[in-house]
């Protein structure tokens, strides 16, 4: 009886020590992970897009940044393309993925908004014509045109200083003055309403 007593005392001890080699085996062999390939990649996507005109389905996006022979692209849940232009894209809402070699993957919302053709040709020439000073940024005048919605809210202003010149010419002097045929497409689109949707 008291043998056996001892016999089951010493199994226990040694029951604990080997679950102690266990425990530290185990904890001393598991694995490092491996460095998450993808920690610290992050792009600044930079892109330029054009918006699809009327009904015709033609927006674009060029990407800029980041370029190179192991970059793709894709668009929503598209297939991955090594181009980096996209185009006849519907207006809409656009999730663009940047993927690297690696597989590290970085995105984008980029929305197509919808032109009317009457207006889209007037944001043309504004583009063209009415920067620096009011485009990219710039201010003068109080009149930025770099949103649409300012386009859309100064047209009466637009019509007197680059169709009418009045109380002076727009382009600012000694810049030259539209020509006819610029004119009137601020005209056409006036007279269609002076929406976006024209
Ligand atoms: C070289 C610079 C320059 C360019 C290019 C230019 N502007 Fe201006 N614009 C100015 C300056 C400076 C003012 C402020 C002085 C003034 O009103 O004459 C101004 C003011 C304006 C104003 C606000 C004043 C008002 O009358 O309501 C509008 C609208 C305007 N510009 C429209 C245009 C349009 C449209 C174009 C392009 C077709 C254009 N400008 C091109 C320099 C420029």
């Amino acid at each position: 009886m008291q043998i056996f007593y001892r016999n089951s005392t010493k199994d226990f001890l040694i029951g604990i020590v080997i679950l102690f080699v266990l425990l530290f085996n185990s904890c001393s062999k598991k694995d490092t992970p491996a460095p998450d390939p993808c920690l610290g990649v992050s792009y600044t996507i930079e892109y330029f897009k054009t918006e699809s005109i009327g009904n015709s389905n033609n927006g674009s996006i060029a990407i800029n940044y980041p370029i190179g022979d192991t970059i793709s692209y894709k668009l929503n849940n598209g297939t991955y393309q090594s181009s980096r232009n996209f185009s006849n894209l519907a207006p809409g809402n656009y999730q663009l993925i940047v993927k690297n070699q690696k597989g590290c993957t970085d995105t984008a919302q980029i929305t197509i908004l919808n032109y009317g053709p009457k207006y889209a040709l007037v944001k043309q020439l504004i583009v063209g014509y009415c920067g620096p000073c009011h485009y990219n940024g710039g201010m003068e005048g109080g009149k930025n045109f770099d949103l649409d919605v300012n386009v859309i809210n100064s047209w009466d202003r637009i019509k007197a200083r680059a169709v009418d010149n009045i109380p002076s010419q727009m382009p600012a002097a000694p810049n030259a003055i539209l020509f006819p045929p610029d004119k009137q497409k601020i005209i056409d689109w006036i007279n269609a309403g002076h929406r976006i949707s024209d």
